[in-house]
């Protein structure tokens, strides 16, 4: 959850997010529009006159997060009845009417697509009692990219910009084809212009986002080209990008990643299963083999990639000896780490009539096993590294370690290290790791990385 502060004596805005990189770059987006209106920005729910949860949909438990927050919040209205609560995002978008049955104290819900009319909407929620003037707009519309709209970001060496947004892939599983519409790409020439003004501002290191971001095309600039001219603006050092889909990795692209020393190495390639049975079922597009294939292209051409992954366990049909697969195949590829979930059945989906044949206990315990052998590998992976130096982009005071920094590696992994007063955010720096965790590398500075 991130929380968007500024201060201003305008009606103010206390904007709550959820859910994935893509809602964190919208909210920044949102408050960017606000702001252009005259809001303010609240910094805690209580100075507010309008709350706002920017949400996610893409599995029940997300859902029921934000519905019990929405409830606590709600009695702010019992001491302050003009308070205004909306909704915005993928939830806005999945399920309106069962969200007012279960939410009913909303004033607003606003779908991905359409915050550049949450003035006029909060305008309309504003103009009398809550209710019968409740304002909503979830229409999804094939053209908004908000190329135009300049988002507030936070501070830091590191941004993430939408290239991207929408998915056409639809596996079965997935509600967001649904809540976030049809895949659409922000020109190159929108995104250079944002990438340069970020670098006058100080950013070092750049994620391009979209659901598919290696779907990115526009016109004759397909993703790899886009990279390429990203890697053109001066004082960008390092350039990212999530969630690519595997089957849009092309030769093109990985010649990109393997050749362009801007590009880092390091790739979030979402798996979901290590049974052919299952991935077919998710029609995700590829068999295990084809997946095993671009790993080896992938390591061959960047040998020092780190990979990362999405697992989802108990999909509907998953039998014991398909979840083995998937625990075999984490094996074999040895992930730098992963996100596992427990399958959850989405409203709307292709998948949602199949069925929910994984009973919760057992989804829990085949969950327990893929954290328990990731973990074991992310720490032998991380272990390994011991002894060797990387590039860290200092990123500032490392969260836990008084007077410790923290940084990335190229290969995103955090890196804490001992600062010395000349060493500040934005430096790059060489760290010697000495020790490590599943998630962390510790080290000590051995030189200036320039
Ligand atoms: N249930 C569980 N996990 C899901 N994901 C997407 N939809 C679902 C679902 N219905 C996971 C996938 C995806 C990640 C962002 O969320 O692993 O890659
Ligand atoms: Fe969902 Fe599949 Fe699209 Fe990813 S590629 S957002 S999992 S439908």
């Amino acid at each position: 959850m991130i929380e968007t502060t500024t201060s201003s004596e305008a009606a103010r805005v206390y904007l709550e997010t959820y859910g994935c990189q893509m809602n964190i770059a919208d909210s920044q987006t949102v408050a960017a529009v606000l702001r252009q209106a005259g809001y303010g920005v609240a910094i805690r729910p209580e100075e507010a006159d309008i709350i706002l949860l920017n949400t996610c949909a893409i599995r029940e438990h997300a859902e029921d997060r934000v519905i019990g927050r929405l409830s606590d919040l709600a009695r702010l209205k019992g001491s302050r009845p003009q308070l205004q609560l909306g909704l915005l995002g993928c939830m806005a978008q999945h399920n309106r009417a069962a969200l007012m049955a279960r939410a009913p104290w909303l004033d607003l819900v606003a779908g991905p697509d359409t915050y550049r009319r949450l003035p006029e909407l909060l305008g309309r929620a504003q103009s009398g009692p809550a209710q019968s003037d409740f304002a909503v707009d979830v229409r999804l519309d094939r053209g908004e990219t908000y190329a135009d709209i300049s988002p507030d970001y936070e501070s830091g060496v590191r941004a993430y910009v939408t290239a991207m947004r929408g998915c056409d892939r639809f596996c079965t599983f997935c509600v967001v084809p649904y809540v976030r519409g049809r895949e659409r790409s922000v020109p190159p020439a929108d995104l250079l212009r944002e990438v340069r003004a970020l670098a006058a501002r100080g950013v070092k290191e750049v994620v391009m986002l979209g659901q598919t971001v290696n779907a990115y095309r526009h016109d004759a600039t397909d993703f790899a080209a886009l990279l390429r001219r990203l890697a053109e603006v001066d004082g960008i050092e390092r350039i990212r990008f999530t969630s690519p889909h595997p089957c849009d990795m092309t030769p093109a692209l990985i010649a990109t990643m393997a050749s362009e020393p801007k590009v880092q190495p390091y790739l979030h390639l979402p798996l979901q299963s290590g049974s052919d049975r299952v991935l077919a079922a998710m029609e995700r597009g590829y068999t295990v083999d084809q997946y095993l294939d671009l790993v080896a292209r992938l390591r061959s051409a960047i040998p020092d990639l780190a990979l990362s992954t999405d697992i989802i366990v108990g999909f509907h049909g998953e039998e014991e000896r398909d979840f083995a697969a998937t625990l075999e195949l984490l094996r074999a590829i040895r992930f730098d780490s992963a996100f596992s979930f427990k399958y959850s059945v989405r409203e709307h989906t292709r998948a949602h009539r199949l069925g929910d044949s994984v009973s919760e206990a057992e989804k829990g315990r085949r969950l327990a096993e893929v954290i328990a052998l990731q973990e074991e590998i992310a720490l032998e992976r991380n272990r390994a590294l011991i002894g060797h130096n990387f590039a860290v982009l200092v990123e500032g005071p490392a969260r836990r370690g008084a007077g410790k920094l923290a940084g990335k590696t190229p290969q995103f992994k955090t890196a804490v290290f001992s600062g010395t007063a000349a060493i500040s955010a934005g430096d790059s720096v060489q760290v010697r790791v000495e020790a490590a965790t599943g998630h962390s590398l510790m080290g000590a500075i051995v030189a200036s990385a320039q």
